[in-house]
């Protein structure tokens, strides 16, 4: 099912959480709500959920404004941060449970749960109890029990950040992989840019109760729409220059842009310096060498002056603190912003 938000606006005890959000996520999409905690994320997914009613602005599902119907009959079902299964009840009825809501035969609720369990590898545990199961396992069981409301909109709050790395890759393959299987509208809450940039079709960048970019992960990457979105997936030094004539000039280097005659900030992602012994850039001496496992961050500084850029090598490290060096600067790793 598609969804639609127009200029969604959300006060809460008199404080505004969610400032005029628009956002179409297309039939069958997978998209990220990403941001700081805070910036408003789970306030939305209510807002989409109808258990929060916007002060401004309207939800539609397919085209048809949602506004007046309660949660139960919006077809959005929430996988909360902390599950909300019911404790006294064993995996498969917990499972089952909306199945049994919406009145369904036993024939059918028995075997679509089956079949559940089947998807979210659980085969086996249908009589165990909620509180004799793993992190991990109550997971699946939530996730099962969301699939068996047959939603059209699936609404997952941070599903992962309570489990360790190992479980939570398993459990985001298996997050696509049903919502593949099942092509469930479905949009992620999360604050792990590396989670959002992996998964989704989309990823909308919230902060302060605001959309700052929607967009492909590939562009909200590559071409940020601010120094603020930018900063968000990397935080990197930057270097103010000026565009003249179509080319940008800093105190590094000059290169050809397409951008108008300003003021900007270069901002350099890792890769945009590179030590080279023949690179054209020199007076830069090693400040600091930091081992980070899968590489060294090095730090360089000018002699003459207080800029200081950073750069990554792999092991081994063949540089000291006060080496002198030359770099090069590789364009396409530079992000332009204008400062005016
Ligand atoms: N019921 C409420 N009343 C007042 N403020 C709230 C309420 N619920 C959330 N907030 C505030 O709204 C902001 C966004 O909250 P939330 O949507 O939970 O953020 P996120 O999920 O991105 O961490 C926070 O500043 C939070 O304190
Ligand atoms: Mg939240």
């Amino acid at each position: 099912m598609e969804l639609s938000l127009k200029n969604i606006s959300v006060a809460l005890s008199g404080e505004e959480i969610l400032d005029s959000v628009s956002l179409t996520v297309d039939d069958g999409a997978f998209i990220s709500l990403l941001g700081a905690s805070g910036c408003g994320k789970s306030t939305l997914l209510k807002t989409i959920a109808g258990i929060i009613a916007p002060s401004k602005g309207s939800v539609f599902l397919n085209g048809v404004c949602a506004d007046h119907l309660p949660p139960h009959k919006r077809g959005t079902v929430i996988v909360f941060q902390d599950l909300r299964l019911f404790p006294h009840m064993t995996v498969a009825e917990n499972i089952a449970f909306p199945m049994k809501m919406r009145g369904a035969a036993r024939e059918e609720y028995v075997r679509t749960t089956t079949e559940l369990l089947e998807k979210v590898q659980l085969q086996g545990f249908e009589r165990r109890r909620v509180r004799e199961m793993s992190g991990g396992q109550l997971q699946r069981v939530a996730l099962a029990r969301a699939l068996a409301a047959n939603p059209n909109v699936l609404l997952l709050d941070e599903p992962f950040s309570s489990l360790d790395e190992n479980l939570r890759q398993d459990m985001r393959q298996l997050v696509q992989r049903l919502q593949k299987d099942y092509k469930i509208t479905t949009i992620l809450v999360t604050h792990d840019r590396q989670e959002a940039l992996s998964m989704s079709d989309k990823i909308a960048l919230m902060m302060d109760g605001r959309i700052l970019q929607y967009d492909t992960p590939e562009n909200i990457y590559d071409t940020s729409v601010s120094r603020t979105v930018a900063d968000f997936f990397e935080s990197a030094p930057y270097i103010e220059g000026v565009v003249r004539d179509g080319i940008f000039k800093c105190e590094i280097a000059e290169f050809v842009v397409d951008k108008p005659d300003g003021i900007y900030q270069a901002v350099l992602r890792s890769g945009a310096i590179y030590i080279d012994e023949k690179g054209p850039i020199r007076d830069f001496y090693v400040s600091e060498i930091q081992y980070r496992g899968e590489d060294y961050k090095i730090t360089l500084k000018e002699e003459s002056s207080n800029l200081q850029l950073e750069t990554y090598i792999s092991s081994p490290c063949q540089f000291n603190v006060g080496d002198m060096v030359c770099i090069g600067l590789n364009v396409s790793r530079v992000l332009l912003f204008s400062s005016n």
